[in-house]
């Protein structure tokens, strides 16, 4: 039997539940191999040839597929510290399991306001911002998503909802968005998703949290590799998805753990398993114990390994001026063909 957390443990260093602010507190964190400044004129030389793709084709009008595939062409044109960062980030991760590109958009373009929702038509630069993520992306796998999030849209716009500041999807705003990998209730969820920051808000950190540094007592990490937990399907796919029973927290070896963790929607699948109970709220102490973060800022690119690393954000408030935060999301799967043989429900 796994003892039960003290009373007096202490978590109030790295952000308590709701809040979040403690991790302000946390300064970049990432490490130098899992960083990398893009050249002003490698930028340009990208943005420009973004232009000239886009102007071809009526941006505007292209579906999902076809989106890809014009990312795919741009693909071509990233500098070679980025596509070798991306060769090694892919073949033996970072120390954080995360890769950040910074300065990949240049610093003088005209974005227009920020939308005021992940939906909301979109125009001009943001279409060359949407393209210079895909390229990205691309490296990394097949860029997808659910039919039932965001419209089916590839290249989502993360911004914050009016009227749902509290939401515990990236719609939310000013609460602390809670501990999660991306779709923990999919064995389809994502491997890695990119956010490009368009707008930043100096508040709202992205926080990380890699599985390979997690330090658990053995006992507990042996409870959590067991299918003892059930995901309950996340708000944001609507009523459709099923729930999943029988999951475990921790998979594959103690060196490259892959993790799928979601407190607000995991449970132990029998409600009397209380060693199950125990375990995770072990696991959910160690996540914040090994947190680092990084305040996005525009033209900052962060490609995240949804196996391995959990994520949070912390509070902001929002601005619903046209001016507030703005990032733009995209998820890649890294096998197409194990996806089409499960007839996931993709939009693409
Ligand atoms: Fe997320």
């Amino acid at each position: 039997m796994l003892p039960r957390l003290s009373p007096d443990h202490d978590s109030s260093k790295q952000g308590q539940q709701g809040s979040g602010g403690a991790y302000m507190l946390i300064s970049e964190g990432l490490e130098a191999n899992e960083v990398v400044r893009v050249q002003e004129s490698d930028a340009r030389r990208l943005w420009n040839f973004a232009q000239q793709l886009a102007a071809g084709e009526q941006i505007e009008r292209l579906d999902a597929e076809q989106l890809a595939e014009l990312g795919t062409v741009l693909t071509s044109t990233l500098p070679e510290a980025v596509l070798r960062a991306a060769h090694r980030f892919r073949n033996r991760g970072t120390t954080h399991d995360v890769l950040l590109l910074r300065g990949i958009l240049p610093a003088d373009h005209d974005l227009g306001p920020t939308p005021g929702s992940a939906t909301s038509p979109r125009h001009g630069h943001a279409n060359l911002c949407a393209l210079n993520l895909m390229a990205v992306m691309n490296m990394f796998g097949e860029p997808f998503t659910f039919e039932d999030l965001y419209g089916g849209r590839l290249v989502q716009d993360v911004v914050a909802a009016q009227g749902k500041e509290s939401a515990q999807t990236s719609e939310g705003s000013d609460c602390f968005l809670e501990w999660h990998v991306e779709d923990a209730f999919s064995s389809d969820r994502c491997d890695y998703f990119g956010l490009l920051c368009l707008r930043g808000d100096p508040a709202a950190a992205t926080i990380l949290a890699p599985a390979r540094a997690l330090v658990l007592p053995d006992e507990a990490r042996k409870v959590l590799m067991q299918p003892r937990y059930t995901v309950l399907p996340d708000i944001a796919h609507g009523e459709n998805p099923e729930p999943q029973t029988g999951v475990a927290v921790l998979t594959g070896t103690r060196e490259a753990p892959e993790i799928r963790f979601d407190p607000i929607y995991m449970v132990p699948a029998d409600p009397a398993d209380d060693e199950a109970r125990s375990a995770f709220e072990f696991l959910t102490e160690a996540v914040k114990a090994t947190a680092v973060s990084h305040v996005l800022q525009p033209g900052d690119l962060i490609v995240v390994d949804n196996r391995r690393v959990v994520h949070a954000r912390s509070a902001f408030q929002p601005r619903f001026d046209g001016s507030g935060r703005w990032l733009m999301r995209t998820m890649v799967c890294s096998s197409l063909p194990r996806h089409r043989r499960r007839q996931s429900r993709r939009a693409i």
